[in-house]
């Protein structure tokens, strides 16, 4: 089930934000302060009592960004990452955001199917973006 993300999560997301983004600007601090935000809609997938995957969606007046998005290795390919995907857009929809973008690793083809299968497009390429050689895609949805 989704649920919103609270901040007892706030391990267990750093840790899963943590295990695919390497060395990630995140910490557990921030992302406490991300669940606490006014501006952020964080949600995570429980299932069984444990926390299979993560999201959130900043709002930014009549734009808003999708990220963080990560799904447990174990719980992958179940659907649950598009789960939530859904659920934000829906949300972004109901904050009256015109359009929703997110970056992602131009390598990274698993997220950028699953975004495209939602009709996010790519709009550029912004090099170096998560370091030295390694380049980000900027995609955006419009509603
Ligand atoms: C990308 C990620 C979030 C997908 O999570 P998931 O819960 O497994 O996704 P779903 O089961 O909902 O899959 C949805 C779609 O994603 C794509 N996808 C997921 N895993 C894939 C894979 N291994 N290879 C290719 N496409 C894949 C497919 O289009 C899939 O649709 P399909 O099942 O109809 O083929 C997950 O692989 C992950 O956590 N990766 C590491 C973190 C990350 O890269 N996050 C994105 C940052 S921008």
């Amino acid at each position: 089930m989704i649920r919103f993300a609270e901040k007892k999560d706030a391990a267990v997301i750093f840790d899963l934000v943590q295990s695919f983004e390497g060395d990630t600007p995140w910490n557990e601090a921030m992302v406490k302060e991300v669940i606490d935000s006014s501006e952020v809609i964080a949600v995570v997938y429980e299932e069984d009592n444990t926390v299979a995957a993560f999201a959130c969606l900043h709002l930014i007046d009549k734009e808003a960004e999708l990220d963080g998005i990560a799904t447990e290795k174990k719980f992958r390919k179940k659907g649950i990452a598009t789960q939530l995907v859904q659920y934000l857009l829906e949300a972004a929809k109901k904050s009256c955001a015109e359009v929703v973008f997110l970056e992602v690793g131009t390598d990274n083809t698993a997220a950028i199917s699953l975004y495209e299968k939602f009709g996010f497009t790519i709009v550029r390429t912004r090099k170096n973006y998560y370091g030295k050689g390694k380049n980000a895609f900027v995609l955006i949805k419009e509603f």
